[in-house]
Protein backbone atom coordinates (compact mmCIF):
# COMPACT_ATOMS: atom_id res chain seq x y z
CA UNK A 1 0.00 0.00 0.00
CA UNK A 2 1.67 3.37 -1.24
CA UNK A 3 0.70 5.85 1.88
CA UNK A 4 2.78 8.58 3.32
CA UNK A 5 2.88 9.91 6.98
CA UNK A 6 0.54 12.92 6.06
CA UNK A 7 -2.35 10.17 4.92
CA UNK A 8 -1.55 7.90 8.00
CA UNK A 9 -4.94 6.79 9.24
CA UNK A 10 -6.00 8.44 12.81
CA UNK A 11 -6.27 6.07 15.55
CA UNK A 12 -9.00 6.41 18.31
CA UNK A 13 -10.05 4.15 20.98
CA UNK A 14 -11.47 1.28 18.58
CA UNK A 15 -11.86 3.80 15.44
CA UNK A 16 -9.66 3.74 13.12
CA UNK A 17 -10.29 7.24 10.52
CA UNK A 18 -8.84 7.19 6.80
CA UNK A 19 -8.35 10.20 4.73
CA UNK A 20 -11.03 8.58 2.50
CA UNK A 21 -13.16 6.09 1.49
CA UNK A 22 -10.93 4.31 -1.31
CA UNK A 23 -8.21 4.34 1.66
CA UNK A 24 -10.82 2.81 4.02
CA UNK A 25 -11.65 -0.05 2.04
CA UNK A 26 -8.58 -1.20 1.53
CA UNK A 27 -7.64 -1.20 5.49
CA UNK A 28 -10.02 -3.49 5.78
CA UNK A 29 -8.89 -5.50 2.95
CA UNK A 30 -5.77 -5.73 4.70
CA UNK A 31 -6.94 -6.79 7.80
CA UNK A 32 -8.74 -9.28 6.10
CA UNK A 33 -5.66 -10.34 4.20
CA UNK A 34 -3.05 -10.60 7.75
CA UNK A 35 -5.96 -12.61 9.32
CA UNK A 36 -6.69 -15.26 6.35
CA UNK A 37 -2.48 -15.26 6.83
CA UNK A 38 -3.21 -16.38 10.21
CA UNK A 39 -5.66 -18.42 10.29
CA UNK A 40 -6.39 -19.81 6.52
CA UNK A 41 -9.43 -21.59 7.47
CA UNK A 42 -11.06 -18.97 9.02
CA UNK A 43 -14.59 -18.97 9.04
CA UNK A 44 -15.59 -15.27 7.99
CA UNK A 45 -18.73 -13.32 8.37
CA UNK A 46 -19.59 -10.84 5.65
CA UNK A 47 -21.56 -8.18 4.28
CA UNK A 48 -23.23 -6.81 1.13
CA UNK A 49 -23.63 -3.00 0.05
CA UNK A 50 -21.79 -0.19 -2.03
CA UNK A 51 -19.70 0.00 1.16
CA UNK A 52 -18.07 -3.21 0.38
CA UNK A 53 -17.48 -3.27 -3.15
CA UNK A 54 -14.24 -1.75 -3.13
CA UNK A 55 -13.31 -4.24 -0.33
CA UNK A 56 -14.00 -7.32 -2.11
CA UNK A 57 -12.37 -5.81 -5.37
CA UNK A 58 -8.81 -5.62 -3.11
CA UNK A 59 -9.50 -8.88 -2.15
CA UNK A 60 -9.78 -10.17 -5.87
CA UNK A 61 -6.65 -8.16 -6.13
CA UNK A 62 -4.81 -9.57 -3.54
CA UNK A 63 -5.54 -13.22 -4.63
CA UNK A 64 -4.55 -12.54 -8.12
CA UNK A 65 -0.89 -10.99 -6.90
CA UNK A 66 -1.02 -14.68 -4.83
CA UNK A 67 -1.01 -12.41 -1.24
CA UNK A 68 -4.13 -14.20 0.44
CA UNK A 69 -6.09 -17.63 0.25
CA UNK A 70 -9.69 -18.47 0.47
CA UNK A 71 -9.27 -22.24 0.30
CA UNK A 72 -9.91 -23.54 3.31
CA UNK A 73 -11.80 -21.14 4.47
CA UNK A 74 -15.63 -20.62 5.04
CA UNK A 75 -18.17 -17.97 4.63
CA UNK A 76 -21.95 -16.79 6.02
CA UNK A 77 -22.78 -13.70 4.78
CA UNK A 78 -25.39 -11.77 7.49
CA UNK A 79 -28.60 -11.52 5.24
CA UNK A 80 -30.67 -12.04 2.02
CA UNK A 81 -33.86 -10.71 0.67
CA UNK A 82 -37.10 -13.23 0.84
CA UNK A 83 -38.58 -14.12 -2.32
CA UNK A 84 -35.69 -13.40 -4.38
CA UNK A 85 -34.24 -16.17 -6.45
CA UNK A 86 -30.67 -16.81 -6.11
CA UNK A 87 -29.54 -16.23 -9.54
CA UNK A 88 -31.22 -12.66 -9.07
CA UNK A 89 -28.88 -10.21 -9.81
CA UNK A 90 -29.40 -7.87 -6.77
CA UNK A 91 -29.49 -11.46 -4.30
CA UNK A 92 -26.92 -11.21 -1.84
CA UNK A 93 -25.76 -14.63 -3.25
CA UNK A 94 -25.17 -13.75 -7.06
CA UNK A 95 -23.89 -10.18 -5.96
CA UNK A 96 -21.05 -12.38 -3.97
CA UNK A 97 -20.45 -14.65 -6.53
CA UNK A 98 -20.07 -11.60 -9.39
CA UNK A 99 -18.03 -9.69 -6.63
CA UNK A 100 -15.91 -12.06 -4.98
CA UNK A 101 -16.71 -15.78 -4.50
CA UNK A 102 -16.31 -16.13 -8.72
CA UNK A 103 -13.08 -14.80 -8.36
CA UNK A 104 -10.82 -16.09 -5.77
CA UNK A 105 -9.94 -19.97 -4.49
CA UNK A 106 -12.80 -20.63 -2.29
CA UNK A 107 -14.99 -23.83 -2.09
CA UNK A 108 -18.26 -22.54 -3.07
CA UNK A 109 -19.61 -25.04 -1.14
CA UNK A 110 -18.22 -23.48 1.96
CA UNK A 111 -20.30 -20.10 1.52
CA UNK A 112 -23.69 -19.66 2.76
CA UNK A 113 -26.03 -16.85 2.00
CA UNK A 114 -29.58 -17.56 3.71
CA UNK A 115 -31.78 -19.57 1.32
CA UNK A 116 -34.65 -16.15 0.68
CA UNK A 117 -35.96 -18.05 -1.81
CA UNK A 118 -36.99 -20.98 0.29
CA UNK A 119 -40.53 -21.98 0.76
CA UNK A 120 -40.54 -21.36 4.82
CA UNK A 121 -38.42 -17.93 5.44
CA UNK A 122 -38.12 -18.65 8.98
CA UNK A 123 -37.27 -22.50 9.02
CA UNK A 124 -34.83 -21.48 6.34
CA UNK A 125 -33.43 -18.76 9.09
CA UNK A 126 -33.35 -21.60 11.48
CA UNK A 127 -31.20 -23.65 9.63
CA UNK A 128 -28.81 -20.80 9.23
CA UNK A 129 -28.88 -19.91 12.79
CA UNK A 130 -28.06 -23.76 13.47
CA UNK A 131 -25.65 -24.15 10.41
CA UNK A 132 -23.22 -20.73 12.29
CA UNK A 133 -23.10 -22.59 15.05
CA UNK A 134 -22.29 -25.74 14.04
CA UNK A 135 -19.55 -24.30 12.12
CA UNK A 136 -18.58 -21.11 13.62
CA UNK A 137 -18.07 -19.27 15.79
CA UNK A 138 -17.25 -16.69 13.52
CA UNK A 139 -13.65 -15.79 13.69
CA UNK A 140 -14.22 -12.21 11.98
CA UNK A 141 -17.21 -10.44 10.68
CA UNK A 142 -17.46 -7.93 8.33
CA UNK A 143 -19.94 -5.16 9.20
CA UNK A 144 -21.48 -2.35 7.43
CA UNK A 145 -24.06 0.48 8.63
CA UNK A 146 -27.56 1.33 7.29
CA UNK A 147 -28.41 5.33 7.54
CA UNK A 148 -30.32 4.41 10.15
CA UNK A 149 -28.15 2.76 12.49
CA UNK A 150 -29.02 -0.97 11.11
CA UNK A 151 -26.54 -3.82 11.04
CA UNK A 152 -27.54 -6.84 8.68
CA UNK A 153 -31.08 -6.60 8.35
CA UNK A 154 -31.53 -5.24 11.99
CA UNK A 155 -33.52 -2.72 11.52
CA UNK A 156 -34.21 -0.10 14.34
CA UNK A 157 -36.45 -1.81 17.51
CA UNK A 158 -34.38 -5.17 16.87
CA UNK A 159 -33.36 -6.36 20.47
CA UNK A 160 -30.35 -7.20 21.68
CA UNK A 161 -31.19 -11.13 21.73
CA UNK A 162 -32.53 -11.49 18.07
CA UNK A 163 -30.97 -14.54 16.38
CA UNK A 164 -31.37 -14.93 12.52
CA UNK A 165 -35.02 -14.49 11.38
CA UNK A 166 -37.29 -12.84 8.76
CA UNK A 167 -37.89 -9.47 9.40
CA UNK A 168 -39.34 -6.43 7.67
CA UNK A 169 -36.82 -3.65 5.92
CA UNK A 170 -37.37 -0.38 7.39
CA UNK A 171 -38.77 1.96 4.36
CA UNK A 172 -35.07 4.31 4.84
CA UNK A 173 -33.83 0.78 3.99
CA UNK A 174 -36.12 0.30 1.27
CA UNK A 175 -35.07 3.88 -0.23
CA UNK A 176 -31.64 3.24 0.00
CA UNK A 177 -31.36 0.08 -1.95
CA UNK A 178 -34.19 0.41 -4.69
CA UNK A 179 -31.80 1.61 -7.50
CA UNK A 180 -30.63 -2.35 -7.54
CA UNK A 181 -34.64 -3.28 -8.46
CA UNK A 182 -35.06 -1.03 -11.74
CA UNK A 183 -38.13 -3.34 -12.30
CA UNK A 184 -39.47 -1.56 -9.00
CA UNK A 185 -40.12 -5.05 -7.72
CA UNK A 186 -38.23 -4.76 -4.24
CA UNK A 187 -38.51 -7.41 -1.63
CA UNK A 188 -40.12 -6.05 1.63
CA UNK A 189 -38.50 -8.55 4.14
CA UNK A 190 -35.28 -10.54 4.40
CA UNK A 191 -33.49 -12.82 6.31
CA UNK A 192 -30.67 -11.72 8.87
CA UNK A 193 -28.38 -12.52 11.31
CA UNK A 194 -29.37 -11.54 14.51
CA UNK A 195 -27.88 -8.98 16.69
CA UNK A 196 -26.54 -11.79 19.49
CA UNK A 197 -25.78 -13.84 16.36
CA UNK A 198 -23.46 -10.89 15.12
CA UNK A 199 -22.37 -10.38 18.62
CA UNK A 200 -21.23 -14.04 18.89
CA UNK A 201 -18.20 -13.28 16.29
CA UNK A 202 -14.79 -13.61 18.22
CA UNK A 203 -13.49 -10.45 16.19
CA UNK A 204 -15.64 -7.52 14.66
CA UNK A 205 -14.71 -4.79 11.75
CA UNK A 206 -17.23 -2.43 10.91
CA UNK A 207 -16.42 -0.01 7.32
CA UNK A 208 -18.65 2.69 7.36
CA UNK A 209 -17.98 5.94 4.49
CA UNK A 210 -19.48 8.47 3.22
CA UNK A 211 -21.51 11.97 4.87
CA UNK A 212 -24.73 9.68 4.77
CA UNK A 213 -23.38 7.21 7.83
CA UNK A 214 -22.54 10.37 10.10
CA UNK A 215 -25.27 10.35 11.80
CA UNK A 216 -25.65 6.51 12.31
CA UNK A 217 -21.65 6.93 13.32
CA UNK A 218 -22.34 9.13 16.00
CA UNK A 219 -25.05 7.36 17.59
CA UNK A 220 -24.00 4.29 17.79
CA UNK A 221 -20.93 5.62 20.01
CA UNK A 222 -23.24 7.58 22.07
CA UNK A 223 -22.70 4.85 24.85
CA UNK A 224 -24.61 1.77 25.65
CA UNK A 225 -27.21 -0.10 23.52
CA UNK A 226 -29.74 2.13 22.01
CA UNK A 227 -32.42 0.00 20.69
CA UNK A 228 -33.38 2.48 17.84
CA UNK A 229 -29.76 2.32 16.56
CA UNK A 230 -28.91 -1.06 16.45
CA UNK A 231 -24.89 -0.44 16.01
CA UNK A 232 -24.95 0.60 19.11
CA UNK A 233 -24.85 -2.83 20.69
CA UNK A 234 -21.46 -3.28 19.12
CA UNK A 235 -20.13 -1.39 22.48
CA UNK A 236 -20.73 -4.64 24.76
CA UNK A 237 -18.35 -6.03 22.00
CA UNK A 238 -14.35 -6.41 23.51
CA UNK A 239 -13.13 -6.79 19.96
CA UNK A 240 -14.62 -4.11 17.77
CA UNK A 241 -12.77 -2.15 14.77
CA UNK A 242 -14.68 0.80 12.83
CA UNK A 243 -12.77 2.00 10.01
CA UNK A 244 -14.40 5.28 8.71
CA UNK A 245 -13.45 7.58 5.99
CA UNK A 246 -12.93 11.59 7.23
CA UNK A 247 -16.85 12.07 6.12
CA UNK A 248 -18.23 9.75 8.28
CA UNK A 249 -16.38 10.40 11.03
CA UNK A 250 -16.83 13.85 10.83
CA UNK A 251 -19.76 13.74 14.25
CA UNK A 252 -17.26 12.27 16.32
CA UNK A 253 -15.59 14.46 18.78
CA UNK A 254 -12.13 13.67 19.95
C1 LIG B 1 -25.89 -5.91 3.83
C2 LIG B 1 -25.91 -5.37 5.18
C3 LIG B 1 -26.33 -3.98 5.44
C4 LIG B 1 -25.43 -2.97 4.75
C5 LIG B 1 -25.92 -1.55 5.00
C6 LIG B 1 -25.07 -0.53 4.29
O1 LIG B 1 -25.40 -7.24 3.84
O2 LIG B 1 -25.61 -6.09 6.08
O3 LIG B 1 -26.33 -3.75 6.83
O4 LIG B 1 -24.11 -3.12 5.24
O5 LIG B 1 -27.23 -1.43 4.56
O6 LIG B 1 -25.25 -0.64 2.93
P1 LIG B 1 -24.44 0.30 1.90
O7 LIG B 1 -23.02 -0.13 1.99
O8 LIG B 1 -25.03 -0.02 0.55
O9 LIG B 1 -24.65 1.69 2.34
Amino acid sequence: MQTNSARLPARRSGVTVAPDAREAARLVAARIVAFMKEKPDAVLGLATGATMEPVYAELVAAYRAGNVSFASASTFNLDEYVGLASEHPAAYRSTMNRLLFDHVDIDKTRTHVPDGHASDPSAAAARYEAAIAATGPIDLQLLGIGRNGHIGFNEPGSPLDSRTRVVELHSSTLDANRAFFPDGRMPHFAITMGIATILQARRILLLATGPAKRDAVVRAHAGGFDIDCPASALSGHANVEWIVDAEAAAGLSG
